[in-house]
């Protein structure tokens, strides 16, 4: 299985993508935790990114293009599925994304879209930043991330449903209640076992990943 996650900040991306990265034993690909991780470590590309993460921008599409580019590559030398949560989130980075992939034999043959309102997703959000800190889960930060991403993002999801990829889940629900739903619809849209090429499944190592993107 190749999965993409799509929905709001605060809709599950994250929470629902490590259940279906367990279930069906494939690699995970958080976009924003690699971005975060580049920012503690102050990397080159966590220098660049830093500014547009606080302020619930989102980051060029030149430099996630080159981190789609090293992300596909990564996972393709370990297994034939991967679950990637967080791109694309603009039409540009759609199109280009589905074209380096297609290249590589990786796109997506799932687009799982979680569905979610406002006011939940920034309840959410403003509980998570109680405990964690997160430098963008503020309240006029959320604000300005759920805007981009109804006006920017959201379209593409029409591209998805274009594409015949798209599954999309009422998130409003209880996260095992999402989940189960989730799992029901991809058990259904698995590959037979006979189908699933015999590559063998190695870990990921994703810390190198995007170290040279900055300079993109
Ligand atoms: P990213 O880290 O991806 O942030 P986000 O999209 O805003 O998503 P979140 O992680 O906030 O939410 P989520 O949907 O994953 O929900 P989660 O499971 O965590 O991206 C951060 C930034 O990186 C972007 O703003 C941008 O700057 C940059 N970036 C990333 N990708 C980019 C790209 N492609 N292009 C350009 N820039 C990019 O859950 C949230 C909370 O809700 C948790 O506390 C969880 O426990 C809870 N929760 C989850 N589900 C439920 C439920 N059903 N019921 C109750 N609580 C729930």
């Amino acid at each position: 299985m190749r999965i993409l996650m799509i929905g709001p900040p605060g809709a599950g991306k994250g929470t629902q993508g490590a259940l279906i990265a367990a279930h069906f034993d494939i690699p995970r690909v958080v976009v924003g935790d690699l971005l975060r991780d580049h920012v503690a470590r102050r990397t080159n590309l966590g220098r660049v990114v830093d500014g547009h993460l606080g302020r619930g921008e989102l980051v060029p599409d030149e430099i996630m293009l080159c981190i789609v580019r090293q992300t596909l590559n990564a996972t393709r030398a370990a297994s034939s599925g991967y679950v990637i949560d967080g791109l694309p989130r603009t039409m540009a980075q759609a199109r280009a994304a589905y074209k380096i992939a297609t290249e590589l034999d990786m796109s997506a043959n799932v687009a799982v879209h979680l569905r979610a309102e406002d006011k939940e997703l920034t309840r959410r959000l403003l509980a998570r930043a109680a405990l964690e800190h997160r430098s963008d889960d503020t309240e006029q930060v959320i604000r300005h991330r759920l805007d981009l991403y109804q006006q920017v993002t959201q379209p593409i999801i029409a591209w998805f449903a274009q594409r015949g990829i798209l599954v999309s889940v009422d998130a409003m629900r209880p996260v095992g209640e999402v989940g189960r739903e989730i799992l029901a619809a991809l058990e259904l849209m698995r590959p037979p076992a006979g189908h699933i090429p015999a590559r063998v499944r190695r870990p990921v190592d994703l810390t190198g990943l995007g170290a040279r993107c900055a300079q993109t």
